[in-house]
């Protein structure tokens, strides 16, 4: 008998932690009920979150893609869900979150919008995956949870329904992610530190919260959770590395916060180039919102990476080849091994020759950034401590961006064979970073060969598609 109560209690216990009740479908709120001001605060929130980039498919997405995700002809809609999400779990696919009816979020109260953001859980009462970051998006607070949906309930209404998420046994059982909110789940708001200034509280409140930025940052556990031991110290995003925002920074000139305050606004900064991949979307989305709360941001992440001590600052100073005032010794030291000058195994192979007639013009032109490529020894994908993003950024290249005059640089998928690749990168790490060389080029550079064939399977065979991404 003792067995069969124990095994009881245990059962409700878990049906406790499990079970979450619906919240009340309501009818579709009328647009013009809400606060004009209050829909555009939302959508500078929205773009702090990302949420478009989840949410909406983008417009170049292969066709094959776009087909499984329903898109409608005439192309995918914003915020109709079904993009792909890799996670090393299997695939989670986005949701529709238009106020249509019947496949979006249209009959979600406030309330019901609230408790997707702070505890993951989808109106019915299912458990979402936190592929969805409410583990970020729990800190919002209620004003701008209010704001954010003002604005999704006033987009256009799409009908779109996504299709089954790809996920293995036991990952495709929702229910086990109650387990995982247990453990990873803090909803508590962003501590505010008296010490600090008010743009820091700011930045830490966007930071953790809505803007999310250490979910790509932050390393994470084999259970797919961010380690806050480790915060910051470097993540991944899809094939990209998301590099280390502390004192472990690869970048060759240490960042200050003006650095940062420009780069997130603009996407390129004069020290440290051009943001690429999925950091290149969220300094796209930075550009659209208040000044007041990219300066913040950059106040919190520069107290993050911490003051460079000296010896960092000269080596950074001697990358952007100026000149070092009153370097110690050891700085004197870094500063020589960073020099233009570096003897090295690699500089006479087959890499210096594909280098002088495929890269060189651009990269030691006059012309300023960020038309020109940056002075390779600012390049942190040069003396990051994995080749990836090096890898990816020479096979797909940088495509101008539509309506703007925005840096260009050829896709070399084409023309560079894998041999061919690895032998440029291992010239590249040896001429422009003191770092030790990258060990299993070949291995890179087929990881980064597949990660580009699969993002441009079809391409060519898709039509250009508008939205209103
Ligand atoms: C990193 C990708 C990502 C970002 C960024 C993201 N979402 Fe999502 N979101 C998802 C995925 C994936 C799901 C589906 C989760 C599931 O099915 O368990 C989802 C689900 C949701 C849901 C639940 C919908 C339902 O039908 O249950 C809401 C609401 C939502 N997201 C709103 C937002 C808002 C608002 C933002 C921006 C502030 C945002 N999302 C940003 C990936 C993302
Ligand atoms: C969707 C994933 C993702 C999110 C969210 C994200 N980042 Fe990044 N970030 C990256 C990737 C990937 C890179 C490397 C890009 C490259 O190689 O140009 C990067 C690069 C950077 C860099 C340049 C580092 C260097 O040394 O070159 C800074 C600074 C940065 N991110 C800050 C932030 C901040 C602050 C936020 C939050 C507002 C944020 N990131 C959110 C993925 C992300
Ligand atoms: C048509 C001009 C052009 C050519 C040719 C070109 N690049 Fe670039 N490259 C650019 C521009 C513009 C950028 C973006 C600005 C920046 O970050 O340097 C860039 C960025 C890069 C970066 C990223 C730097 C960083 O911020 O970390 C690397 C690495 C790079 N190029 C390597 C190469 C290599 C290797 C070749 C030859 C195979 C090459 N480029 C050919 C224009 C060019």
């Amino acid at each position: 008998l003792s067995i069969i109560v124990a095994l009881l209690v245990v059962a409700v216990a878990g049906a406790a932690l499990v079970w979450r009740p619906a919240i009340a479908a309501i009818d579709p709120p009328a647009p013009p009920s809400f606060d004009p001001a209050l829909v555009r605060r939302g959508g500078q929130l929205a773009a702090m979150g990302n949420c478009a980039s989840c949410h909406t498919l983008a417009p170049d997405a292969p066709q094959a893609v776009a087909d499984r995700a329903g898109a409608a002809p005439g192309g995918p809609k914003a915020f109709a869900g079904g993009v792909p999400v890799p996670t090393p779990f299997g695939t989670v696919y986005s949701t529709n979150i238009t106020p249509d009816p019947d496949t979006g979020i249209g009959r979600w109260s406030e309330q019901a919008f609230r408790r997707a953001m702070r505890d993951g859980v989808s109106r019915d009462g299912h458990h979402l995956y936190p592929t969805f970051p409410y583990d970020h998006f729990t800190h919002v607070s209620d004003a701008d949870d209010r704001a954010l949906y003002a604005y999704l309930m006033t987009r256009a209404p799409v009908r779109a329904e996504p299709p089954a998420n790809r996920l293995s046994f036991p990952y495709d059982q929702r229910p086990l992610v109650a387990g995982w909110k247990l453990l990873f789940l803090h909803p508590r708001a962003v501590q505010q530190e008296a010490a600090q200034t008010a743009a820091w509280n700011r930045g830490a409140y966007l930071v953790e919260g809505l803007a999310h930025c250490g979910a790509c940052h932050t390393p994470r556990n084999a259970l797919g959770a961010e380690r806050p031991q480790a915060a910051f110290a470097g993540g991944q995003s899809g094939h990209w590395q998301a590099y280390a925002l502390t004192a472990q920074s690869p970048a060759p000139v240490p960042w200050t916060q003006e650095a940062l305050a420009f780069y997130l606004r603009h996407g390129w900064q004069a020290d440290h180039g051009v943001a690429r991949g999925p950091m290149a979307e969220v300094t796209a989305n930075l550009a659209t919102v208040d000044e007041a709360d990219v300066a913040a941001i950059a106040a919190y992440t520069a107290a993050l990476f911490g003051a460079p001590d000296p010896d960092r600052r000269a080596a950074g100073a001697a990358a952007r080849g100026q000149a070092v005032p009153a370097p110690s010794a050891a700085a004197a030291q870094t500063a020589a091994t960073l020099s233009l000058v570096k003897p090295a195994s690699a500089k006479d192979g087959p890499g210096a020759a594909i280098y002088q007639a495929a890269c060189a013009n651009c990269h030691e032109s006059a012309r300023p950034l960020p038309y020109a490529g940056v002075n390779l020894h600012l390049s942190t994908g040069l003396s990051a401590p994995e080749p990836r993003n090096a890898a990816l950024t020479i096979l797909q290249g940088l495509a101008p961006r539509e309506g703007e005059r925005s840096p260009i640089m050829p896709a070399f998928a084409a023309t560079l064979s894998d041999a061919q690749l690895a032998a440029l990168l291992d010239y590249l790490r040896s001429r422009f970073s003191a770092r030790p060389p990258w060990t299993d080029l070949a291995g890179q550079v087929a990881q980064a060969r597949a990660a580009t064939v699969q993002r441009t399977a079809s391409d060519s065979s898709s039509p250009p598609k508008a939205t209103a991404r």
